[in-house]
């Protein structure tokens, strides 16, 4: 959505601080011995005493209120009683919510407690991207040109993008246009983002593969086509004439 009014950046604010702090909420909760199912409905709890509905619930039937994607799980994980989690695990937390007919998105990935498994740098690699990729949104500045900052800086550090999987527009709904903020640069696509527009910008940063499919078993899961491990960090913001106003800044998963 485009802003055309305080009403409509006040509406923008509250659902996502809400979300911010829900996703913050639900990173502090987790411990090696709960499970995915307890956590995710720990953030549905919090979700519905703000008033607010899980998006990808209300979007797509989602069975869940949270994605919580673990381990080898790229994302859209499915909240289990059976998945616990450990110590040392790669976690991704997603948040987007609807209140008031605005809707707002976050997500973060990080290692609980030790980091037996070594995946600190990548997750580090993934937040200091879209740190750097969103220093560099403005209106006026092309789609494309972040897309090829997030594979240039991926791949300085020894990483792939995953390129099936995309930032885009929000506010209104949870997917709105543009579809296709990609982390790869793409020459077709000659959109450029619009100086007061909502945008959720989200890293895919891999050790191995290159795209997500569905894995066997559910019609949600989603793996990477060549294994490893991914990472995801997302805000939803509002594009200026300078640096972004960060909605979801309170999530701190930036920190
Ligand atoms: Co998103
Ligand atoms: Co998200």
């Amino acid at each position: 959505m485009s802003i055309t009014s305080d009403a409509e950046f006040t509406g923008m604010q509250k659902i996502s601080e809400c979300v911010a702090q829900v996703l913050k909420a639900m990173r502090e909760y987790c411990k090696p011995g709960i499970n995915t199912l307890e956590l995710d409905e720990f953030g549905g709890r919090l979700l519905s005493q703000m008033g607010a509905k899980s998006a990808p619930k209300l979007t797509y039937g989602f069975p869940g209120h949270t994605c919580i994607s673990v381990n080898e799980v790229v994302a859209h994980g499915l909240p289990s009683a059976s998945m616990v989690l450990q110590e040392g695990d790669l976690i991704n937390i997603d948040v987007s919510a609807e209140l008031d007919g605005y809707w707002a998105d976050n997500g973060g990935s990080f290692v609980l407690g030790e980091d037996k498994h070594n995946h600190a740098a990548l997750v580090k690699a993934s937040k200091e991207i879209l740190e750097s990729a969103l220093s560099q949104i403005r209106g006026g500045v092309k789609i494309a040109d972040i897309g090829r900052l997030i594979e240039t800086q991926a791949a300085k550090r020894g990483y792939k993008v995953i390129k099936n999987l995309a930032g885009h527009g929000v506010g209104r709904s949870l997917h709105e246009e543009p579809h296709d903020i990609l982390n790869c640069y793409d020459r077709y696509n000659t959109t450029r983002f619009k100086k007061n527009s909502i945008v959720a910008i989200e890293t895919f940063i891999a050790t191995q593969s290159t795209y997500a499919q569905t894995a066997e078993g559910d019609k949600w899961t989603l793996k990477g086509n060549k294994g490893g491990f991914v990472a995801q960090h997302e805000h939803t913001i509002m594009v200026t004439g300078g640096l972004p106003v960060i909605l979801t800044q309170a999530n701190e998963i930036l920190d």
